[in-house]
């Protein structure tokens, strides 16, 4: 399974959520499956596609002011949710800990987690990106309890929302090496789990970035608020 997910982040599409909404569903056909993480409170506004949080809280309910449990979201009509994502990460402080105990609960909830790792430009210069990957997934791999899908999103953190994006050759080799520790860390089931790019996503830079023809899909934020840009790159990808 191939997808395009749009992350809104803390913004929503300027035509409007409605006709945004049109524009997407009319445009679903064959190809990957079209995904809208929209803010929480506009979740149930999303129609005719499918559905993603943006975030999940690690506990089932309580006093937890602010936070989301992965049980509202299903009842929201979400079937899937972004968890550590690099902006919870550096922002926010979340720790490989806890997206574990998130996985967890997403996946207990009937909800599709589509993790997010990334290495920042350091870890990448230092030659370590691999490496700092595989870690990531090591972790994460403590909260996959039960035989729920989950998806997996590159994002390299220097090329998100800068406008610098990478390579199709870079991408499609740390691509091969995220599926290689999956196989490592991960149950069997997971052998063939989708692995999509994310960072500076656009229909300019899209072309070169499938033409390895190693990645399973986008995670789109800023070319995602139009749906014209975010539709052509959801048809680079081609039928499924
Ligand atoms: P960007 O964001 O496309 O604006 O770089 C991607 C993401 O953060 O998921």
């Amino acid at each position: 399974m191939r997808y395009s997910v749009a992350n809104w982040k803390m913004n929503l599409p300027p035509e409007g959520i409605a006709a945004y909404c049109a524009a997407l569903a009319a445009a679903a056909g064959d190809g990957p499956r079209l995904v809208v993480a929209p803010p929480f409170p506009y979740l149930h506004e999303i129609r005719g596609l499918a559905v993603a949080g943006q975030n999940c809280a690690e506990k089932a309910s309580g006093a937890f002011t602010g936070e989301i449990s992965a049980a509202m979201l299903r009842e929201r009509g979400a079937q899937f949710v972004i968890l550590g994502h690099s902006e919870r990460r550096t922002l926010f402080g979340e720790t490989d800990a806890q997206i574990a105990r998130k996985l967890a609960i997403a996946l207990e909830n009937g909800l599709t987690p589509i993790l997010c790792i990334g290495e920042d430009l350091n870890v990448r210069d230092s030659g370590r990106a691999e490496a700092f990957l595989a870690d990531q997934l090591k972790a994460a791999a403590a909260g996959v309890t039960n035989g729920g899908d989950v998806v997996i999103a590159y994002e390299p953190i220097w090329a998100i929302g800068t406008g610098r994006n990478a390579t199709g050759k870079l991408c499609a080799e740390t691509t091969q090496a995220v599926r290689e520790s999956v196989r490592r860390f991960w149950p069997e089931r997971y052998e063939n789990v989708p692995v999509l790019y994310g960072g500076s996503v656009t229909p300019d830079n899209v072309t070169e970035l499938v033409a390895e023809g190693e990645i399973d899909g986008f995670l789109v934020g800023g070319a995602s608020l139009d749906s014209g840009k975010f539709l052509a790159i959801h048809r680079a990808l081609g039928k499924e």
